[in-house]
């Protein structure tokens, strides 16, 4: 199986070496079967072909022993399967708790990626090598479905305006990766492209700190970058971070005036220690207060109300903020734990 390797773009994370591993287990059983099938059912076609004289058995109706086998043998291999590909998804959705989280915005027709920091750059993400990093995805509001995609991580996931998904990678490869906008998003879908950068842990700390890193070259096949938009680099102005930027965004339209900064609740909830815990709804069920959670309240006040609140109390706040400023307010809220 060493040749087929070669038609799959480099691994360079993780999964990518989980998935090729599936890859090329179910290639080879489609090789094999297709080999069985096919080869006996040529031969087959030739040797009982019609001919004068040749007069078929027509007392042969089936073989027991045959048909179970070839009834079971295929089932556990296709168990098989669904437990491998499960195991496999399942660890791409199990974001490791330690893992730094970027926040990244897909727009017609450009990926923004906004750095707990305050940082803020368009199409280029830097990160460092061997460290678990936590893509949270979103689109801007009234765009359209984009999708992230890093063929040497082998992840993908949907950007869809108003949602939150989240992806997650650890790359072991110091290099440039490209990023493929995989869902079709208008005229500029296919420049919609960004880059990975992989740096050493000590090129990333000086990267951070803004200073000059020898930028690693391409990992994998030879591309040619046409993504419409340099990088640009969007710097904090003062030694903010995206937590900062969302807490005075948070007092500029007014939200403390109910939810007050304190632990206590008001006539709503604090925000302290909101982010991420599970909320009692007034129907009984529960909720983890995530990014969509919070967008909808947000926007959307009236739905999933919290028990010991009163409803329809707090207004929508619906397109009062752009995504880059509510991923700001994500992060403030993350931060009050
Ligand atoms: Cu964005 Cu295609």
């Amino acid at each position: 199986m060493g040749g087929l390797g070669g038609t799959l773009p480099i691994a360079a994370s993780d999964f990518a070496m989980k998935w090729d591993s599936l890859y090329k287990f179910l290639f080879g059983v489609c090789v094999f079967f297709f080999v069985i099938v096919i080869i006996p059912m040529i031969y087959f076609c030739i040797k009982y072909r019609e001919r004068p004289g040749n007069i078929p058995d027509r007392s042969f109706t089936h073989n027991l022993g045959l048909e179970f086998t070839w009834t079971v043998i295929p089932t556990f291999v296709v168990i098989a399967v669904f437990g491998w590909g499960w195991y496999v998804y399942r660890e791409f959705n199990n974001v490791p708790p330690n893992a730094q989280e970027i926040r990244v915005v897909a727009k017609q027709w450009t990926w923004t990626f906004q750095y707990d920091d305050g940082k803020t750059l368009v199409n280029e993400l830097y990160v460092p090598v061997n460290k678990p990093i936590r893509l949270t995805i979103t689109a801007e509001k009234a765009d359209v479905l984009h999708s992230f995609y890093v063929p040497n991580f082998r992840i993908k996931k949907d950007a869809v305006p108003g949602m939150f998904t989240t992806a997650w990678f650890q790359s072991d490869k110091i290099g440039q990766h490209l990023v493929f906008c995989t869902e079709y998003c208008g005229a500029d879908h296919s420049n919609m492209m960004a880059k990975i950068i992989v740096l050493s842990d000590e090129d990333y700390k000086k990267w951070q700190w803004g200073e000059n890193v020898e930028i690693p070259p391409p990992v994998g096949l030879p591309w040619e970058d046409r993504s419409q938009k340099k990088a640009e680099v969007f710097a904090p102005k003062s030694l903010s971070g995206l937590a900062l930027k969302g807490e005075k965004l948070v007092h500029g339209l007014g939200c403390m005036s109910c939810h007050a900064d304190e632990k206590s609740p008001r006539i709503g909830p604090s925000y302290h220690g909101l982010y991420g815990k599970p909320r009692l709804l007034a129907d009984g069920s529960t909720v983890i207060a995530d990014e969509n959670y919070i967008r909808q309240k947000i926007e959307f006040p009236q739905r999933q109300q919290v028990q010991g609140f009163q409803s329809g109390v707090m207004p929508s706040y619906a397109g009062q903020l752009n995504t880059e400023e509510m991923n700001a307010l994500m992060a403030y809220m993350k931060s009050l734990q």
